[in-house]
């Protein structure tokens, strides 16, 4: 993974689930298994690119085990797929197995618990870009807002094994600790930078965490971490340094402006409702601005992104 980006193939493949389970108070992990095609497919995937997955013959669960704030949405059928990211692939001689982390918000995400061992799901992918490692980059900085983890991880991951000579600290901010997309949460969090987040501590990753309430780590929006860290580190420089943020589109925003006022690069994962996946709806459009002009241009998460230049995105109000 250098300054190419991901390879474009992609295809319609099956997948063995081979593990399914509740992974936090707020969210599932889904193990699978590719074969064939599909794991040579899957074994250059690059962390930021998605899949769509296709849900539309599963079950909906018990009754009992419906959050009581889905019941309702809970029985809409289900046609279109759903676009999730990875957050661990693994190529081992003719497999691919893949992590995906996915919270519970409708009728898709509800309907994947009911996956079990065994089971085969159906999905399109890889898809879009991916995160890309600029030449000359010695520290990448990475910001997670929320479900923003899994592209991260599976980032963080990649530069670790493939880029050694950087160096990676990550910034996790979520609304409160029961929230943080965490697998194994440690008895208490530093209040500094340090590996107590096992996620990134077991890539050797020094990291810190922000919650909005204040019930982990520091209290406010993690962008505030992300400031300080770059204060206390000015002697480094900035051209070795590159930002790569995924979450909701405010801390998006505020990450995109941090870097440009510090004169940093940075690749935002951008999310949008996405229809196709593929270049065909024109439902996933994101406001890019075009260079050394005003002119303000659509462009398409799904093909052009998810991932993006931060200077190209235009966040609206959020830009001022
Ligand atoms: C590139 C990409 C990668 C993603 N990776 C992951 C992942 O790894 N893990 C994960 O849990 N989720 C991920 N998502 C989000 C996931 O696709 C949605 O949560 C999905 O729509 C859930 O489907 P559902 O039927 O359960 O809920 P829906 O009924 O589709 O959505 C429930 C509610 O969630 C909100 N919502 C859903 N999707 C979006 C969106 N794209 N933008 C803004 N709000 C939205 C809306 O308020 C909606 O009403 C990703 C999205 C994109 C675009
Ligand atoms: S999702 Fe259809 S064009 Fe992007």
């Amino acid at each position: 993974m250098t300054q190419e980006r991901a390879s474009r193939k992609k295809g319609s493949h099956t997948a063995t689930v081979l593990s399914n389970v509740q992974a936090g108070e707020c969210f599932w992990k889904l193990r699978l298994r590719f074969d064939g095609e599909a794991a040579k497919a899957f074994a250059g995937f690059t962390p930021g690119q998605f899949v769509q997955f296709d849900v539309s013959d599963l079950a909906i669960p018990s009754t009992d085990s419906i959050p009581t704030a889905l019941l309702d949405g809970a029985r809409r059928s289900v046609l279109l797929r759903r676009p999730f990211s990875f957050s661990d692939v693994t190529a081992d001689g003719d497999t691919t197995t893949a992590d995906l982390l996915y919270c519970i918000v409708g009728p898709a995400s509800l309907r994947m618990t009911t996956l079990r061992e065994g089971d085969t799901t159906h999905l399109i992918g890889p898809l879009g870009n991916g995160f890309a490692v600029p030449e000359g980059k010695r520290t990448a900085l990475l910001v997670v807002g929320g479900m923003g983890l899994p592209p991260i991880r599976c980032l963080a991951k990649s530069l670790s094994v493939e880029h050694p000579d950087i160096t990676a600290v990550a910034f996790i901010g979520s609304r409160t600790v029961n929230a943080l997309p965490l697998e194994e949460r440690p008895a208490r969090f530093d209040e500094g930078l340090s590996l107590s987040v096992p996620t990134f501590a077991t890539l050797g990753i020094a990291s810190m965490v922000a919650t909005d309430d204040g019930s982990a780590g520091h209290r406010g929006p993690v962008t505030k971490c992300l400031s300080h860290w770059l204060q206390e580190n000015a002697d480094r420089p900035r051209e070795e340094t590159v930002v790569y943020a995924c979450g909701p589109e405010r801390m998006l925003a505020a990450v995109a402006r941090i870097a440009n006022e510090t004169d940093i690069d940075c690749q935002v994962s951008m999310e949008r409702r996405m229809a196709c996946g593929i270049g065909l709806c024109q439902s996933c459009a994101v406001e890019c601005r075009v260079a050394g002009s005003d002119e303000i241009i659509y462009k398409l998460c799904c093909q052009d992104g998810p991932v993006f230049d931060a200077r190209e995105v235009f966040f609206g109000a959020d830009d001022a």
